[in-house]
């Protein structure tokens, strides 16, 4: 039988993290903006039989069939328990513009249009705290030793600096940044990346400590709108990265593309080794110019 009749519609961002990636992790700070024209919308309609579809991702499975051990699974039972049972069988849709495995946050908005969508059905008030705090439970399934920051930054939709258990400061910015989102094309698993991280822990902390320091200089500078300093500290920052062994080749040769083109900044954005990176340019006018330059030589340009 056909679904008919829509009883919810919810949906979230996608988000970059500009400084501080991996070292969040670890307790040290990091920032992160939502990509508002690059969503994940989900609807709840009624249906025949309960299930949750997604064209993008090929999925249409009945929603009681998929296990608690996948992050959709868990979630769902997760809001039956909270909210209560849908009242009639429902059908979960989803539609995405947001790649998976690209560092874009593609975990945490899913479950969080989910979770507005549900509360929304069952007619529950709820804060983009505790969307937050449920999402939160599902990125440990997906990431493994999950910071945090994807499900704040997506839940609450502004730009954030962000400590581990401390620290959630809406950050104000002077001036819309010209930032450019591209992908390298190679899809990077999130929970992997993180895990060979915390293996060579902690080998590896005077790197995570100098990108936690370097992140909170570069506050100030985004705070101030001061694009050349802050350009300065996302390379910075990448170089710091690259030497952690998140870099990949695809990202030093985008970054190097970007710069000698006269972006102010390149850096990878999410767990790296692939995904999307995060470009800096000078004024909108070269940011226009720079998508035209990075789309020539096969980068697929987001957002
Ligand atoms: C993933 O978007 C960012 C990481 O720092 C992991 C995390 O903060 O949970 C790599």
């Amino acid at each position: 039988m056909a679904d008919s009749g829509i009883l919810a519609c919810a949906s979230a961002p996608a988000k970059t993290i500009l400084f501080g990636e991996h070292a969040v992790v670890y307790g040290h700070p990091g920032i992160a903006i939502p990509l508002p024209s690059l969503r994940l919308d989900v609807t709840i309609t009624f249906s025949a039989r309960s299930r949750i579809v997604s064209r993008q991702v090929g999925l249409n499975a009945e929603i009681d069939s998929i296990p608690e051990s996948d992050p959709v699974g868990k979630l769902t039972r997760l809001l039956a328990e909270r909210f209560g049972m849908p009242p009639v069988p429902i059908a979960i849709r989803i539609n995405s513009k947001l790649p998976v495995a690209a560092g874009l946050g593609s975990g945490a908005a899913l479950s969080i249009a989910i979770i507005r969508a549900y509360a929304q059905m069952m007619r529950i008030a709820i804060t983009d705290s505790e969307v937050s705090e449920i999402a939160f439970e599902i990125e440990k399934i997906y990431h493994g030793d999950p910071s945090g920051i994807d499900n704040s930054v997506i839940a609450h939709e502004k730009p954030i600096y962000y400590i581990k258990n401390k620290t959630i400061e809406p950050i104000e910015t002077p001036v819309e940044l010209p930032i450019l989102v591209v992908d390298s094309g190679l899809k990077s698993a999130t929970i992997d990346v993180v895990a060979d991280v915390r293996r060579r822990f902690p080998g590896n902390r005077p790197i995570l400590e100098a990108i936690g320091k370097l992140t909170s200089e570069a506050v100030q500078a985004l705070k101030a709108g001061d694009l050349p300093a802050l350009g300065t500290f996302m390379n910075e920052n990448q170089r710091l990265l690259h030497n952690l062994t998140v870099s990949c080749g695809e990202i030093d040769r985008i970054a190097r593309l970007a710069l000698d083109s006269g972006a102010l900044g390149a850096k990878l954005t999410g767990a790296g080794r692939g995904g999307n990176m995060v470009i800096l340019a000078a004024d909108h006018a070269q940011k226009k110019r720079l998508e035209q330059i990075l789309a020539k030589s096969g980068v697929t340009v987001r957002s």
